[in-house]
């Protein structure tokens, strides 16, 4: 396969499109039939902070941050039945896939995508506004139902945030890999290579892994700790691990 074969973007159906059970819709438009582009991988996800915090890293201290976070993590549309706070993530391979997705997509404001572009899946969403501690409007949360990553260096870093590389068929991967050769072990933004009581194993001799983050892992062994890298590598290997109270 060649490169442009191999081009990925990371599409998220947010909660809101599960709540209002539009899913289904959102796969079709996804098919290979309108898009050229195929599944390389899926999964359903109870989205834990952590990996919030990272997927959106670039808004962090904005107003909107802990609406988004709110949103993402599913507490916004399901603030009682915690079990079903989830997202679907999907690495989805075509070529020209990028922009193929974030046109199907449209604007990231609901408003704006009905007015500029209707028939786009944002055109679908909802505007909500934030109000401060006063009851005073600070910005807009914007529930637009699907996330697809904007550039490549984007769809790359989101890609091995959401996904280990066993969640992609092998010929389906479109970053190095390579095989772990020691065990590790998270406990308290800390790692380990041997078992630590209430630590979360990661990862055994053998395994798989993104070949950046094995070096940013190996980095740490080193004692060259670097805690925003690490929790890049450690929160996909705590997705669905354990239930997480909010
Ligand atoms: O998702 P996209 O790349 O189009 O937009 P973004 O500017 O990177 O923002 C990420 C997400 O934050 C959006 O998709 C919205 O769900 C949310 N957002 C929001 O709730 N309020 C805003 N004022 C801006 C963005
Ligand atoms: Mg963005």
């Amino acid at each position: 396969m060649d490169s442009n074969q191999l081009e990925q973007t990371l599409v998220l159906i947010k909660p809101d499109a599960l709540k209002n059970s539009v899913t289904g819709f959102i796969l079709s438009q996804l098919s290979e039939f309108h898009t050229g582009s195929r599944f390389a991988a899926a999964k359903i996800v109870n989205v834990h902070r952590m990996l919030a915090e990272e997927h959106y890293a670039e808004h962090r201290g904005k107003a909107f941050y802990a609406a988004l976070l709110d949103y993402i993590t599913g507490a916004v549309h399901y603030p009682v039945d915690v079990w079903k706070r989830r997202v679907i993530a999907i690495v989805y391979l075509g070529p020209n896939v990028l922009k193929t997705v974030r046109e199907m997509a449209g604007p990231t404001n609901p408003h704006k995508a009905r007015e500029e572009r209707p028939g786009c899946l944002r055109a679908l969403g909802t505007v909500v506004p934030i109000l401060d501690a006063k009851g005073n409007k600070i910005d807009d949360r914007m529930d637009n139902l699907i996330h697809a990553s904007a550039t490549y260096e984007d769809a790359e870093r989101e890609i091995k945030l959401w996904f280990l590389p066993h969640d992609i068929p092998p010929l389906m991967r479109a970053y190095p890999t390579e095989v772990c050769e020691t065990h590790y072990y998270y406990k308290d933004d800390r790692l380990f290579n041997t078992y630590e009581p209430d630590s979360v194993f990661l990862l055994a001799p053998g395994d798989v892994v993104w070949k950046s983050d094995l070096e940013i892992l190996r980095q740490h062994a080193q004692g060259q700790p670097s805690q925003g890298q690490l929790n890049k590598v450690v929160a996909k290997y705590l997705v669905n691990r354990t239930a997480q109270e909010q």
